[in-house]
């Protein structure tokens, strides 16, 4: 039966680069529907720039450009940066569209008919210079809880509290730098809390991943609050109507781009809108999100298509954050990699592909990028054994058989194997679970390097009377390769296009498993794919290396990168004895420890490092130690590690511990006799 499906990816902010941790989504969501056409299916994979609201507007103001200009610019970008990584869309609209500002009124105006508008008297912080209300991101003062300096209006990030921008100390808007003052204002609200009993039973309907469905119940039993959908000029985005001065909130009208990116492209291919988002009888709607957007996607978005009279989704699928080599990505460690920098290094794109695949398991855990891993495993998969099974034995059928594979191939039982495999692999691809779809093309992929080894062509050719062993060999192999190209397609679409045009045929579909190549001719071969090399991701991160702190900008809501404990830099070839000396090593003292609250690794030391000079430390070694019995223990200490603010507080250095390949954690500490202050050289 073939399936009309509609997919969408988030859609991505019109201020700022795409970079690897935005491509887990994409690439992730393009396998996906690539897998789904595959079948034959009638997929359509839309989205857009997410154009509207506050910072756009004031990054436009900064480059001294227009906000559509901005985003005309960005929307560019982004289709080369995407289509570098062969992601297909099939529409890449912007929110700043006339179908959008359309369907937006429309959506708005049946919530309003339905009585889930209501209109309020809020409170906010406005600036008095620049004449406008402050999002809350755009004021900074003193956090009211720990008194850090520099806390932006919605959390701190030095004790993690979370309160609204009219709590900070010594409040300063980072718009004009003047000092922000009260005032009020009549706000747009939609009626959540009216809608929790239809929201309960959706997050039931199986639309949602388990981990997804609890986070839900959490904000359920926590109380569904209103939402606040306007905002005042000035501001980029659609005015409400009947509302003069007053817009749709970014995020209103971001969702609904997924309809106007549709719309567009219906209107292109005559297709039935209406059919499309009014019934879900006949159609499929999936969404792939960031976890950091679930709230919007699981709880405000359907609500309104229901209520605006439109289908819900039958799939938000949510996926973790991107880390690079353990940790978040970082500007001045060059791990803030942009697509554009690593399609200009000349990387191949398939690689990033197939390394996210391999990682992908349709959960929302984190996924991490560690470079070196990156290297061995795509070098070894892709280059020395899918590829390899092509190398090694096209090049007889070239020379010896003129191109031409056998005219029949024995009923292998190997064949068979790899045939067999379409309906496993297939059925990891639709439940997003590439990784073990990768796992099991990976064994038959080793089942055919084995295979190759036994009967080694090579020695064939030598040996007289063996043409016809030699023939069918390397059309067996050539077919297992076809096989494997087949289930690896929707991870890698240029190579299976470089492969078919190998293979002299028409483009690989998923049925084509049940069948095999005889009496066919092929191409010549030419070389698929080369090796990762080490310097070549070396030259990626120094691209990417930049001294500055992150701005204001990479600060904001850490879209699909995540904080961890401590973060590692690559371990140098070697270091100058001055190198080793700058580190100041020193015997510690552990005087206290003690759990905190709401981390799952960390411990809270207090070090004593001679000279009653006491430091706080967090250390990521809770899986080892039980906090009394460190009580009282010898240690050593980094002492000049600058201090990092966590989350939790601020950490003052760092103490040794030594881990590896097997499991366990041990704090270094000195012999006997060690006092706290000694230099450890
Ligand atoms: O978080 C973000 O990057 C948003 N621009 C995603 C919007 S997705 C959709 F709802 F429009
Ligand atoms: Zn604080």
């Amino acid at each position: 039966m073939t399936r009309k499906i509609l997919v969408t990816s988030a859609l991505p902010y019109a201020n700022g680069a795409i970079h690897l941790g935005h491509l887990v989504e994409y690439i992730q969501t393009d396998i996906w529907v690539r897998f789904q056409k595959m079948h034959g299916h009638e997929c359509y994979y839309v989205c857009a720039d997410d154009t509207h609201g506050t910072p756009i507007m004031l990054r436009a103001e900064k480059e001294g450009i227009t906000p559509e200009q901005l985003i005309a610019r960005v929307h560019g970008e982004h289709l080369r940066d995407f289509t570098g990584f062969h992601v297909g869309f099939d529409s890449y609209h912007s929110t700043n569209s006339e179908e959008n500002c359309e369907l937006s009124s429309t959506v708005y105006l049946k919530l309003r008919e339905a009585g889930l508008i209501e209109q309020k008297t809020i409170e906010q912080y406005y600036d008095p210079v620049r004449e406008m209300f402050l999002p809350d991101r755009f004021i900074k003062g003193q956090c009211p809880k720990c008194g850090a300096q520099d806390q932006y209006g919605d959390g701190c990030e030095v004790c993690g509290a979370t309160y609204t921008p009219t709590d900070l100390v010594n409040p300063v808007s980072a718009v004009s730098g003047s000092t922000p003052v009260r005032r009020e204002s009549e706000h747009y609200f939609f009626k959540l809390g009216a809608c929790e009993a239809f929201l309960r039973e959706w997050t039931r309907s199986g639309a949602l991943q388990q981990e997804a469905a609890n986070k839900l119940d959490e904000w359920f039993s926590a109380g569904l609050q209103n939402w606040d959908i306007s905002r005042d000029a000035p501001y980029f985005g659609f005015e409400i109507p009947d509302a003069p001065g007053k817009y749709f909130y970014v995020w209103l009208d971001a969702p609904i781009g997924y309809m106007a990116s549709f719309k567009k492209l219906a209107a292109e291919k005559n297709l039935d809108f209406d059919a499309w988002w009014h019934s879900d009888s006949g159609t499929e709607l999936y969404h792939f999100i960031g976890k950091d957007i679930l709230y919007f996607h699981a709880l405000f978005w359907p609500a309104m298509l229901k209520n605006a009279g439109y289908r819900t989704p039958n799939g938000v699928f949510a996926h973790g954050f991107l880390t690079v080599n353990g940790a978040k990505m970082s500007k001045s460690r060059g791990t803030f990699i942009t697509a554009e920098s690593y399609l200009a290094s000349g990387m191949n794109p398939e690689w990033l592909r197939y390394y996210y695949a391999a990682k992908i398991n349709g959960s929302m855990e984190d996924l991490d990028l560690n470079l070196a891993d990156f290297i061995a495993r795509v070098n070894s998969d892709l280059v020395g054994k899918y590829v390899n099974i092509a190398s090694r034995t096209a090049g007889f059928i070239a020379k010896r058989f003129d191109g031409k594979l056998a005219a029949s191939l024995p009923a292998s039982e190997l064949l068979g194997e790899v045939q067999h495999a379409a309906t496993l692999i297939g059925e990891c691809y639709e439940t997003r679970e590439y990784g073990k779809a990768l796992r099991e093309i990976m064994r038959l992929t080793d089942l055919a390097n084995q295979y190759v080894n036994d009967n080694k062509p090579w020695e064939l050719t030598k040996q007289n009377g063996s043409e016809a062993l030699l023939h069918e060999v390397c059309s067996v192999s050539v077919n297992l390769f076809r096989l494997l190209t087949l289930y690896l397609k929707p991870v890698l679409p240029k190579l299976a296009t470089e492969v078919e045009s190998f293979l002299n045929i028409a483009a690989l579909t998923w049925t084509d498993a049940g069948t095999l190549l005889t009496n066919h001719s092929i191409n010549a071969y030419n070389h698929l794919m080369t090796r990762v090399e080490q310097k070549q991701v070396d030259a990626l991160v120094a691209a990417n290396q930049q001294s500055l702190e992150p701005t204001a900008e990479t600060h904001s809501p850490a879209r699909h990168a995540e904080a961890q404990a401590h973060t590692i830099a690559p371990i140098a070839d070697t270091i100058t004895v001055d190198d080793f000396a700058r580190i100041d090593l020193r015997v510690a003292k552990i005087v206290n420890a003690e759990h905190v609250e709401g981390a799952d690794k960390l411990i809270r030391l207090t070090l004593d490092i001679g000279e009653g000079k006491t430091r706080n430390v967090f250390a990521g070694i809770k899986s080892a130690y039980d906090p009394e019995k460190l009580i009282g223990r010898m240690t050593v200490m980094v002492a000049n590690l600058a201090p990092r603010k966590m989350k939790f507080g601020v950490s003052e250095g760092m103490v040794l511990a030594a881990s590896g390949e097997t499991p366990g954690l041990y704090i270094l500490s000195p012999d006997d006799g060690a006092v706290p202050g000694m230099r450890v050289k």
